[in-house]
């Protein structure tokens, strides 16, 4: 070995042991343990396209609580249901923070809204304001005229492909359909007919699905090297300017408004401009203007076209898959409803086994297999590690749904049975099932998004038989998974449906 070699070798080696240092031992506090950073990158190269997957395979090895250094970004893996609980419930309060990330600079005005907003005042106000006016119980209970008609279309369009003898997309039609109904939640109508909505939202989830290096290595943000910044500038300004369209013609009162017996999300906003954020501020600071609520529309859209429709694909590919278990529902469905109409909101709380195969499906393919990360706000110890403050929280929801010694050796089959005693509930009480999360930042529109995928899935499974094209077996549906924004299937769910029911 030449002494220039040896020289380099031995820089490499001192660059490697400080950023240990740095990564390990911040001021001789130990932290989590965790692979060795590189220089620049950290442990960057280590994470795959499948980033939870990768993740999932180094904290079988360093444990439920790992610390890695994802380029400039000091980030904390936690992998198991004890550990989510110290930093969603015993810490809560610490980790409540969210980072500070380049899509919400732009998209939500650096950010007004809900999803992105630090943890302090704002963010408890809008989030209140959120819960309270646009998905409390009532008013999510007030769409239920809304799902019915869209479903009933739905059903209508699937048994149009039936008599033509086709196949059809269920990604896209269930997609489809929740664009359809969250749009008239929201905005008080359906897009159809606003040909530039479908592109923008579309582009503005696959740039904020998009790994965007000025995230994680902050000083190559002013070098644009994706040109994500450059697309995320152009389409912010063009989904506010079409957001401003729609408030405009709320506030010019009912132009696209037909007589509803529910008030559209925007409706409420509107009512709100102009009014101080917190009512108990007597000086008035902060009054609610446009870009408080567009920053809300936006994230609205956002929070519940993608969460919904993935999580209504995965449940449809696993009942596909299992005939046994989707021949169980549909008996469940016939008990309690019969073979002569379709399934009727007041029947969902009748349906234990639908409640079952959800929680399944959700422990196999939560549609955010981290959350929405999380960010300390202050410096901590957790089980005796030092956890800096402004450090990244990964909960990987994925990895906790595959632990043996919380599912048992069957962690990777689909069995719903397994929730059969009930005692494990998805609401953000039981650390081993938190697809909407939990704590402070838990999801607000869980009841909304529960709701209108239980009837989905409920009216498809109840309305028809459903059979994967070409012959395919159960066991060869391919189950490839795409990381984005959410996690849906890589490639579309295709089946042709047979309409079973006499109504
Ligand atoms: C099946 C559907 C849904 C799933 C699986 C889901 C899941 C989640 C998850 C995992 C989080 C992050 C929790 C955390 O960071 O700890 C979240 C946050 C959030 N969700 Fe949902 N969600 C769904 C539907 C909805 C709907 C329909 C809405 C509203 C229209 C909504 C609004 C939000 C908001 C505003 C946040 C941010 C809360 C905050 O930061 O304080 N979600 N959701």
């Amino acid at each position: 070995m030449s002494f220039s070699t040896l020289a380099l070798l031995l820089v490499l080696f001192g660059a490697l042991c400080l950023f240990r240092l740095q990564n390990h031992n911040k001021n001789g506090r130990k932290m989590p343990p965790g692979p060795f950073p590189l220089p620049i990158i950290g442990n960057l190269h280590m994470i795959g396209k499948l980033p939870h997957q990768s993740l999932h395979h180094l904290a079988k090895r360093y444990g439920p609580i790992m610390s890695v250094l994802l380029g400039r970004v000091p980030t904390i893996v936690v992998s198991s249901p004890a550990a989510a609980e110290l930093f969603l419930r015993t810490h809560d309060a610490v980790f409540s923070g969210r980072p500070k990330l380049q899509i919400s600079k732009y998209l939500t005005y650096g950010p007004k809204g809900v999803v992105f907003s630090e943890y302090g005042p704002y963010w408890r106000t809008v989030r209140k304001w959120f819960s309270l006016h646009l998905v409390s119980a009532s008013r999510v209970e007030s769409f239920a005229p809304v799902r019915k008609e869209e479903l009933s279309s739905l059903v209508e369009s699937l048994r149009e492909a039936e008599t033509a003898g086709e196949t059809v997309d269920l990604s896209r039609k269930v997609s489809k359909v929740i664009e359809v109904i969250m749009s008239r939640v929201i905005f008080g109508r359906s897009m159809d007919d606003q040909i530039e909505f479908k592109p923008l939202i579309e582009e503005a989830m696959n740039i904020a699905g998009a790994f965007n290096l000025s995230d994680f290595l902050p000083f190559l943000a002013p070098l644009d090297l994706q040109g994500l910044t450059r697309r995320l500038k152009r389409t912010s300004n063009d989904l506010h300017a079409f957001f401003d369209k729609i408030i405009d013609e709320h506030e010019q009162g009912t132009k696209h408004e037909e007589q509803k017996p529910y008030t559209d999300f925007v409706n409420v906003l509107v009512s709100l401009l102009d009014t101080p954020m917190n009512p108990k501020d007597e000086a008035q600071e902060s009054i609610i203007d446009r870009k408080n609520i567009k920053a809300i529309m936006v994230d609205m859209v956002a929070a519940s076209f993608d969460t919904t429709t993935t999580a209504i694909e995965w449940t449809l590919s696993e009942l596909l898959r299992h005939p046994r278990v989707m021949a169980g529902l549909q008996q469940e469905l016939e008990r309690v409803v019969g073979r002569n109409r379709m399934v009727e909101e007041s029947d969902l709380p009748k349906l234990t086994c639908l409640d079952m195969v959800i929680k399944e499906s959700f422990r196999l393919h939560p549609v955010a297999p981290f959350l929405i990360p999380h960010e300390s706000t202050e410096d901590i110890i957790v089980n005796g590690y030092f956890i800096p403050k402004k450090s990244r929280i990964m909960v990987n929801t994925w990895s906790m749904g595959r632990d043996r010694k919380v599912w048992s050796d069957d962690a990777e089959e689909f069995f719903p049975e397994r929730f059969k005693d009930g005692n494990i509930d998805l609401r953000g009480h039981d650390f081993e099932l938190i697809p909407f999360g939990s704590g402070r930042r838990g999801c607000p529109g869980m009841q909304l998004g529960l709701c209108t995928m239980r009837l989905i899935i409920a009216q498809l499974v109840h309305c028809f038989d459903w059979e994967l094209p070409d012959g395919m077996l159960p066991d060869e549906l391919d189950m490839t998974e795409k990381f984005g924004l959410s996690l849906p299937r890589a490639n579309h769910l295709i089946a042709k449906p047979t309409y079973r029911i006499l109504g």
